[in-house]
């Protein structure tokens, strides 16, 4: 279960619990002004609780910005056509449309099929729909933590395959029957060739173990054969989903997010119909997994 720090030279944070296992919402800050004691105890706040939720904050890209910037580099985003005037924030459109979307990556961890997966990100609500479209989230921790002994000792030297294409084939964004999906799934593998990470790592800043595994990349386990790998990642995938390692997050219009992407997998509902804008930032790690 997170707890709150007892870290010293810090303010003092109004910090509220999103569930037993993970997440939390911070009130009484104004992300527009604030002070280094104040960003340590947040910062603090976000490796305890991997999730932490601000409301009613009036941001602009350049203040967003700022605050991201507080806690590494922003990341380009591979994938997001659409930039804003401000270097990293990007417009952030959700999948939700006239009708309920059919494309749903569904559970993941950004950019994990790269060398250096990210950091983490924040997304900022501009203008999202009265109810729907909430973001999941599930712990690596946890799903560490309630493997069983036996279990966490076989994986404990196990190196998995992350592949972006994973994504293009099963999400529902690429019609593969098209060869134009085709081309363009191909070119993808030019820019994003497979890459390797341990299935058990340490958090390079807490130092806690994790499960580094996601439902939407990660794709075999290497040396094991083709059935043995498959029968084994669809246990993993699904016992670190379990409610119990999760929090969920229901969006207001000025709400900031910013979750670790280190630690955790998310989910982005879709279902609404209603347009749902936000800004998003992406944050850069050197950290490469396993070291
Ligand atoms: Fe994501």
């Amino acid at each position: 279960m997170a707890t709150a720090s007892n870290s010293v030279a810090q303010t003092q944070l109004d910090i509220r619990p999103m569930t037993g296992a993970m997440g939390c919402e911070i009130l009484g800050v104004d992300l527009a002004q604030i002070d280094d004691a104040t960003f340590r105890s947040i910062h603090q706040a976000f490796l305890d609780y991997s999730v932490v939720v601000f409301r009613d904050q009036e941001l602009d890209e350049e203040s967003f910005a700022a605050f991201g910037k507080r806690f590494g580099k922003l990341e380009d985003e591979p994938f997001l056509p659409h930039k804003t005037e401000t270097p990293g924030v990007y417009y952030f459109r959700g999948a939700g449309g006239k009708k309920l979307s059919t494309q749903n990556l569904g559970w993941h961890m950004d950019h994990s099929y790269q060398k250096n997966p990210s950091l983490g990100a924040m997304l900022y609500a501009l203008n999202v729909p009265a109810a729907g479209g909430d973001t999941l989230f599930s712990s690596s921790y946890l799903a560490y933590e309630y493997l069983s002994e036996p279990m966490q000792a076989f994986l404990e030297d196990k190196i998995a395959i992350h592949d972006v294409l994973h994504y293009g084939m099963e999400s529902g964004h690429f019609a593969i029957s098209e060869v134009a999906a085709l081309e363009r799934l191909a070119k993808m593998r030019q820019g994003f060739p497979q890459v390797e990470h341990p299935l058990i790592c340490a958090h390079p800043e807490t130092g806690k173990k994790m499960l580094y595994i996601n439902k939407a990349w990660t794709t075999a386990i290497k040396g094991l054969h083709p059935k043995e790998s498959k029968a084994v990642l669809d246990m993993l995938k699904e016992h670190s989903l379990q409610d119990r390692f999760q929090c969920r997050v229901r969006w207001h219009n000025k709400s900031l997010l910013i979750w670790d992407n280190r630690c955790v997998q998310h989910s982005p509902n879709v279902d609404y119909d209603e347009p749902r804008q936000m800004l998003r930032i992406a944050l850069h790690s050197d950290w490469v997994p396993g070291t």
